[in-house]
């Protein structure tokens, strides 16, 4: 049985601002409205849907593995909007990446304070190097 990640839920209190940030950012297709959720859909297949929530979000943390080349492009989305990033989850290394695994790899928040990372290689793959 090949078990894959589907999907999970990502609130918000403007779904279709946060799903058109994130897939802007990330050069993806524009979001797509079903049901409740604005539903953007990653390379491999899997969706996240940004749903309308009132009263205060829980932060979650979402990963993205991308190529070098599309780090590039982001990465140059970040700075134009002159959005905060950070080199770590814990967000004390402002406008640094790191290069954990041999790669690189950054830390920015959505709209709604959800910290997104993007990286160029998997956890683990290459060894930990700050
Ligand atoms: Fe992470």
């Amino acid at each position: 049985m090949a078990i894959q990640f589907n999907h999970t839920i990502l609130s918000a209190h403007d779904s279709q601002a946060s799903a058109t940030f994130l897939a802007e950012m990330l050069g993806l297709p524009a979001p797509i409205r079903w049901g409740p959720f604005l539903v953007v859909t990653t390379e491999n297949g899997t969706n996240l849907d940004y749903m309308d929530v009132d009263g205060e979000i829980t932060r979650q943390h979402y990963a993205f593995l991308i190529s070098e080349s599309d780090f590039d492009d982001i990465f140059n989305r970040i700075c134009r909007r002159k959005l905060s990033y950070w080199a770590d989850p814990g967000q004390t290394q402002p406008g640094q990446i790191n290069h954990h695994d041999s790669g690189r790899g950054l830390y920015f928040e959505d709209p709604n304070g959800h910290l997104l990372e993007i990286i160029t290689r998997t956890y683990g793959s290459g060894g930990w190097n700050p």
